[in-house]
């Protein structure tokens, strides 16, 4: 268990969210340059981590909107990854001919991304697939898989809120940052 008063800030919440908003901006050119403005994509949000980024990225998001869930876990506990993925629900509506757009807390290994890409190339025959994550660990990476859009840069430091846990708690703070 760690001390909530050893919490120090690494971003706070409005620069968290600004930075959502400009990564929305991003994401709406790349789909309107490409498709038409009637075009709609599904995002597939990453439970559970995913929930606050996904929440706040949607509403800016200016094509028709279809939201999915999928859960996924790859972490054990603590603060290194288990190197397995779980797929808790990988339930998802049919994706043929579709744009989707999956949505993620972090990219630290890769594993988790490279997982439900494979699954979502092979099995769902989707039109256009792209991966936002609101964090990306470049330094972290074992798998040959990067994001095509991402609202922050992290380094090799372990990090809670904005739904990012240690060992399920902290999910609920509003801004990012981590334990000294
Ligand atoms: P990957 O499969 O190694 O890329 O790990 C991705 C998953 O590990 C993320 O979805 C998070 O749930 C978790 N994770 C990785 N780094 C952190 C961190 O710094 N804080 C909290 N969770 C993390
Ligand atoms: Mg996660």
């Amino acid at each position: 268990m760690k001390n909530i008063k050893e919490l120090k800030t690494l971003i706070d919440k409005d620069e968290l969210t600004e930075k959502i908003k400009n990564l929305a901006d991003e994401i709406n050119k790349y789909y309107s340059s490409n498709y038409s403005e009637n075009e709609e994509l599904t995002v597939v949000c990453v439970l559970k981590g995913a929930v606050m980024f996904f929440a706040e990225l949607s509403k800016y998001l200016k094509m028709p909107v279809r939201m999915e869930f999928v859960s996924l876990s790859s972490y054990g506990a603590g603060e290194k990854s288990s190197g397995r993925v779980s797929a808790l629900n990988l339930s998802l509506p049919p994706l043929e001919n579709k744009n989707v757009l999956v949505v993620e807390d972090i990219m630290d290994t890769g594993l988790t991304l490279k997982f439900l890409l494979d699954f979502i190339e092979t099995k769902c025959r989707a039109k256009d697939v792209k991966l936002a994550v609101m964090c990306d660990k470049k330094c972290a990476r074992k798998y040959d898989i990067s994001p095509d859009f991402y609202a922050l840069d992290v380094d090799d430091k372990f990090i809670v809120g904005f739904g990012l846990d240690y060992n399920e708690l902290y999910r609920n703070i509003p801004y990012i940052g981590y334990f000294e």
